[in-house]
């Protein structure tokens, strides 16, 4: 096992290949909701102002590296957590934050009234998700969401017209939708109606350190339900735009993971720069120590390689929809050309259209169906347990952020494999 230890600004500068993307995390809520495997607690007394005091110490610190270049950052995704719980200092936060392109948000719905957004509108911000879930009381309740159905619907409403971009998160638990009337299809008709640009519908994630805790997936139930709604987002004029999303075809993507370069923020965010999968530690308190201490606060690096990271970025690719072989050509030389046969045989398998001539290779609805199960395995091997190791910094803080227990979290047949050659902090530093 490597030790990542000593990492400056200049170092990650020096690992990016390509021009890159910011997001910044606000892991706090005020009620924890338990399907939710995030990053987050309920905030102490006195620590959003000094965590976002340690965020500004981090950002300066790779700004005046020069990691945004002359232009600013391609984008800014601001995430949670709640991001929106604390308006006036992410204001101050993001006054002199570079970004040539889009500003984007997650308003939980409570905070989608006209004024508030104004106040993101002002900020810069031009395109919104809203975290609705459901337009049914019954399953914001089965959820134990802070919010009804009213007030969602009223959050939508305020929200279209506001932004250049408004997307919707859906949730679909779908033996608890079967078991209830179907109230999902009825939620997407319900967000075309209101004009959302974008609808993303999330099939429950059961992660296992979560109070939901683990259930098996019905995996052809999933995989019928997501093909229902691909019906009827074409009959309201909507692409599936990604394995999860539905746009209305001339709107933009609504993306937070799928830049293809990515520098995480504040505490549980990460980054990619290529040939690299950096890590910040999860803990509020130790975060904010790191960064106090003139510290970068990256707690695990991956040094993925060139293979490696061609793999990440394919994969994220697929997840948005198509894979662009000239683009992991200009990224990974001739590493790329591994894709030509898989890419060559996927079009008779029926998973990607016939080539364009373009070199993009389009997912068909039966890859969507085989990424969607690929996508799961990816979540509950790798994801599920980096966040469980992750998320035992809040344990040892003693911070309230209502998970069972990080032991109960799977630990698929890869995870020690990959957790091998994860870099850590040498131990007792960073405690
Ligand atoms: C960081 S969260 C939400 C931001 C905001 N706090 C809210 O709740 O509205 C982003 C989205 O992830 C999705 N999500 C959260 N937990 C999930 C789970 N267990 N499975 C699938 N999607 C989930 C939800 O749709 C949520 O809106
Ligand atoms: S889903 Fe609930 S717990 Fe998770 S970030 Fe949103 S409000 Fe917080």
């Amino acid at each position: 096992m490597g030790e990542v230890s000593g990492l400056g600004p200049a170092d990650v500068v020096a690992m990016l290949d390509a021009p890159v993307g910011a997001y910044v995390h606000v892991p706090f809520c005020t009620r924890i909701c338990p399907f939710c495997p995030y990053n987050k607690v309920v905030p102490r007394t006195g620590q959003p102002g000094r965590y976002f005091a340690a965020l500004l110490g981090e950002i300066r610190r790779y700004l005046d590296a020069g990691i945004a270049g002359p232009g600013g950052f391609t984008s800014l995704y601001v995430g949670g957590g709640t991001p929106t719980l604390f308006p006036e200092a992410l204001a101050e936060l993001l006054a002199d934050f570079p970004v040539a392109g889009e500003r984007a948000i997650e308003v939980l719905p409570t905070h989608g009234t006209p004024e508030r957004l104004d106040t993101l509108r002002a900020m810069g911000f031009s395109a919104v998700s809203i975290g609705a879930q459901s337009f049914s009381d019954d399953v914001l309740r089965h959820l134990r969401r802070p919010h009804d159905a009213a007030e969602t619907r009223a959050a939508v409403e305020a929200a279209v017209g506001r932004f250049d971009l408004v997307d919707v998160d859906l949730i679909v638990d779908v033996e608890y939708d079967d078991a209830h009337a179907g109230a999902f299809l009825r939620d997407l008709r319900t967000c075309l109606e209101l004009g959302a640009d974008q609808v993303s519908t999330y099939p429950l994630m059961r992660f296992g350190y979560t109070p939901f805790g683990r259930a098996r997936h019905e995996r052809r139930r999933e995989h019928e339900v997501l093909a229902a709604a691909t019906d009827i987002a074409a009959s309201y004029g909507y692409e599936r735009r990604s394995v999860w999303t539905f746009n209305r075809r001339s709107s933009a993507s609504y993306t937070s993971i799928t830049r293809r370069r990515f520098l995480g923020f504040g505490a549980g965010s990460s980054s990619f720069l290529g040939r690299n999968f950096l890590v910040n530690h999860f803990g509020v308190e130790t975060y904010i120590a790191a960064v106090d201490r003139g510290e970068l606060p990256i707690a695990r690096r991956l040094q993925l390689g060139g293979a490696g990271g061609l793999a990440y970025d394919a994969f994220w690719q697929a997840y948005a929809g198509a894979i662009d072989l000239p683009a992991l050509q200009a990224s990974y030389g001739r590493l790329a050309d591994v894709l030509r046969a898989p890419l060559a045989l996927g079009a008779p398998a029926g998973l990607f259209a016939q080539p364009s001539g373009d070199g993009i290779h389009a997912l068909t609805p039966r890859g969507f169906d085989r990424y969607h199960d690929l996508e799961r395995w990816v979540t509950y091997h790798l994801i599920e347990p980096l966040w469980a190791e992750m998320l035992a910094e809040h344990d040892r803080e003693g911070g309230r952020a209502a998970w069972a227990t990080t032991v109960s979290a799977r630990r698929g047949p890869l995870w020690p494999v990959v957790s091998r050659v994860l870099e850590r902090p040498r131990p007792g530093q960073h405690r």
